[in-house]
């Protein structure tokens, strides 16, 4: 059994390397993140748009005076930010009956709100004369939407989708060792989807520069034929041409293990590759005995592609890949290696507390650890293809991702966007299965929709014939329309149906795409209709909907049932359901927008893991209600559990699988304590009265941060008494500071309903505890030093920590 935390910091080391490791023979990638300048445009009035739509920008190439396009122009009252941003994170809540202001969170963006949904990004960078000669590339991995993009005043294009980003090839526009200026238009006027989206540049930008002969953006694919003792891996390299003469030159490949250590090399091959032309060359490599890439030990090989004119290296490629098999079978459910795999997932959309969907690689890292904790093994992402790094991520913690693109229309636009996701993520092993698209209510059951999933699947086949899709429908039992084509069969919710699909389709493998889906508000014990909270036990759920415990029974003992995504891992912004205004955010969560597991964490938790799962709810701070009964949940995996108060036992339960415990308990201040008994072990846990808050605890999610100015880390908020016991209800404001070279990006306590900035208010970086917690997220800087996060509050003992630099 490979120890869980060895997994963890090598996924964290390969994830570090993965952003700052770049360089290699004749290709050089910079990230481009920090100091971008910032202003806010106008979709409705040209004046405030520095002219955009009034000047002649499109007349004559690289003319753009007048406009915030012109690299001379002055950037007067421009802010200075860093990438990942995202600019509606700092607007304030505005009360709308406008459903889609409502479903995106209340914030001022939108069709509806032109003041604030243009935004003006320009960044000034040099290119050395070295590289005079080379190609000069630029990549933005996401960009909240439909952005346009210039250099030094000539046009590049426009990237329309909000979620798949954009690669252009800028060197005939570069000024070498003076300044060049690039400009960003980004216009967020019109939604994609139905939830929080953000807006701005809110995924990396990378700026690349290689030989005229070189390997194609994103031109490696490796995959493998696994054998009984060996592996054949194939490479499939594309080689690009930008001469305008033919050019020679020799591919050499091999593969490494993590270490780097070389284990197998392909033979070299020969091609010429005409002028502006492209070549495709496929070699294979045999690996004897693989270690595979599984979900507790993801070994990750390296597939190096080097290109050669001569004996000199003209470009190299490293490529993660993993060795596994996947199966998908009718009867008995999902084969990863040829063991069987239960879905336990979660479905989950893009932002954090604090930070919007500008959400930094380390903060993807944090929630999909809480989720492994959890026992979480399968991660959906809807309903648009995340950040590259979210993928790096869960290919090293061992997790499966069903990756899913925005939209169903095999329209030239939608279809471009399907295949790069496709070429853009086919490398890694955590992928088993596409998503072309969820609850396209207007398609789904009729033969256009079929026609269109079938222009997709055939597309998909083409690009990537090592993986299958699904598609998430809402239809119940039916299989007319995309579901006849479907190759593995998706449900969103409609789980008593599901049953009676198997049936009657009894070839077709099932997953659960969108399941569960009980709304919780973390903390909260009873139903609140004037704050808009709802209990944090399992028992609401939406009309469409199931609780936890429904969906897991019907699902856990079926095999070919394939398990499922909760909807969902986290709340997010937006969808306030089954509230509206002054509730910004969804209930859906099994954490909150912090990360700060709800209850239901423990039920899954029970049920998904072999750990020793016990935990007692509510929290026995219920001043006043002496005497009064109290609803107690038990959640825990063990045969039984005994429940105490104030020593005083309240009876034995026996734990039906899959299930959870139930006590009713009069109220008396004191401990409640739960002895439970596991194959003759017996372990406890207990909630116990506390006194008022006393002193500020922070912890954060590591003590250890590069000085590169772009780690970050988590730090959670908590009080407790004058026994150091937590007080889960405490609602203390905390004021933070920082000493040292680093800074507070946002705050957040996963209160649905709160109104509170999630940014700096005058000086002020503060946030009200929610039921006791809070959280605070710091940026590192680039100097060396001790680093400080210190927080106050009124008649509080201070909190403090320290962060240590990595050398
Ligand atoms: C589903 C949909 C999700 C989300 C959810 C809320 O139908 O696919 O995106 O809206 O409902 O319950």
């Amino acid at each position: 059994m490979i120890n869980r935390k060895l997994v963890l910091v090598l996924g964290f080391l390969l994830f570090g390397m993965i952003l700052y490791a770049q360089k290699t023979g004749g290709r050089n990638t910079i990230n481009l993140d920090a100091n971008w300048r910032f202003h806010l445009g106008n979709a409705a009035d040209p004046d405030k748009d520095f002219n955009y739509k009034v000047a002649d920008i499109f007349s004559k190439s690289g003319h753009a005076d007048k406009t915030a396009i012109d690299p001379a122009f002055v950037e007067l009252g421009w802010t200075t930010i860093q990438i990942p941003h995202d600019w509606v994170v700092e607007l304030p809540f505005v009360n709308s009956t406008n459903g889609d202001v409502e479903s995106h969170g209340y914030k001022p963006v939108g069709g509806l709100y032109p003041e604030t949904s243009v935004g003006w990004y320009r960044k000034h960078f040099e290119v050395n004369s070295a590289d005079k000669g080379k190609r000069v590339v630029i990549r933005f991995d996401g960009i909240y939407r439909d952005a346009k993009f210039w250099i030094n005043g000539f046009y590049m294009g426009t990237n329309e989708s909000g979620y798949m980003g954009v690669t252009y090839d800028i060197t005939d526009f570069i000024n070498f060792d003076k300044k060049n200026v690039l400009v960003v238009r980004v216009d967020a006027s019109q939604y994609e989807g139905w939830f929080y989206e953000g807006a701005g540049i809110y995924r990396h930008v990378w700026l690349t520069t290689y030989n005229d002969v070189h390997v194609s953006d994103h031109g490696i694919f490796v995959h493998a034929d696994v054998g009984k003792d060996s592996a054949s891996v194939i490479i499939e390299s594309t080689v690009e041409n930008s001469n305008s003469t033919g050019s020679e030159c020799t591919v050499s490949s091999c593969i490494t293990d993590r270490s780097g250590n070389v284990l197998a090399s392909a033979q070299d091959q020969k091609i010429l590759i005409p002028s502006t032309g492209k070549e495709i060359v496929r070699q294979h490599i045999k690996i004897e005995h693989p270690s595979l890439w599984s979900l507790n030990d993801p070994n990750l090989y390296k597939a190096v592609v080097v290109l050669k004119s001569g004996a000199q290296i003209i470009d190299s490629v490293n490529t993660r890949f993993g060795i596994r098999t996947v199966r998908f079978d009718a009867d008995k459910g999902l084969f990863l290696n040829g063991e069987n795999v239960k879905i336990h997932g979660v479905c989950c959309h893009q932002d954090h507390a604090g930070i919007g969907v500008a959400v930094p690689d380390d903060i993807v890292l944090y929630r999909l650890r809480l989720l492994k904790e959890m026992g979480v093994n399968a991660y959906r992402t809807s309903h648009n293809p995340p950040a590259p790094e979210l993928l790096d991520a869960c290919d090293s913690l061992g997790i499966l991702v069903l990756d899913e693109t925005r939209l169903l229309d095999s329209g030239p636009e939608y279809l471009a966007q399907f295949e790069r996701m496709i070429l853009r993520d086919r490398n890694h092993p955590s992928i088993f299965l596409w998503s072309i698209g969820n609850e396209e209510g207007y398609i789904q059951g009729n033969e256009t929709g079929k026609r269109i999933a079938s222009t997709f699947i055939a597309h998909q086949q083409e690009l990537d014939p090592t993986r299958v899709s699904t598609y998430a429908a809402d239809i119940g039992n039916s299989y007319e329309g995309i579901n006849e084509v479907i190759p593995v069969r998706g449900f969103n919710y409609r789980q008593s149906a599901v049953a009676d699909y198997h049936k009657s389709h009894p070839l077709q493998p099932i997953i659960g795409t969108e399941m569960g889906s009980t709304v919780t508000t973390r903390g909260i014990f009873s139903k609140d209709t004037v704050r808009c909270y709802v209990p944090d036990e399992d028992i609401t759920a939406p009309s469409w909907a199931s609780t936890a415990e429904t969906w897991w029974k019907l699902c856990a003992d079926q095999p070919w049932w394939m398990g499922g995504f909760v909807w969902t891992g986290f709340d997010y912004r937006g969808e306030p359901t089954p509230y509206h205004w002054p509730n910004i955010n969804s209930h859906f969560g099994i954490l909150d927008v912090c990360g700060f597991p709800k209850n239901i964490y423990y039920y899954y938790q029970s049920w998904w893991t072999d750990k020793d799962v016990l935990h007692i709810s509510p929290h026995w701070n219920w001043k006043g209600q002496e005497g009064k009964p109290i609803h107690v949940f038990v959640n825990t995996n063990a045969g039984n559990v005994e429940l105490f108060l104030n020593d005083k036992s309240l009876g034995k339960k026996t734990m039906e699988r899959n299930s959870h415990l139930e006590w009713e308990v009069p109220y008396q201040p004191g401990i409640l304590k739960a002895i439970a008994s596991k194959n003759g072990r017996t372990f406890s846990s207990q909630v116990e009265t506390t006194g008022d808050p006393a002193k500020i605890i922070l912890v954060p999610d590591r003590k250890v941060f590069k000085t590169t100015g772009q780690d970050f880390i988590a730090v959670n908020v908590s009080v407790v008494d004058n026994e150091n016991r937590e007080v889960p209800d405490a609602g203390n404001l905390i004021r933070f500071m920082v000493k040292g070279d680093a800074f507070i990006v946002g705050v957040g306590n996963g209160d649905p309903s709160s109104h509170d900035p999630d940014k700096c208010q005058g000086n002020h970086w503060q946030r009200k505890l929610f039921n006791g917690k809070c959280q605070v997220i710091i940026r590192s800087g680039k100097f060396s030093g001790p680093v400080e996060i210190d927080a106050v509050s009124d008649g509080l003992v201070t909190g403090s920590v320290n962060v240590e630099e990595i050398p």
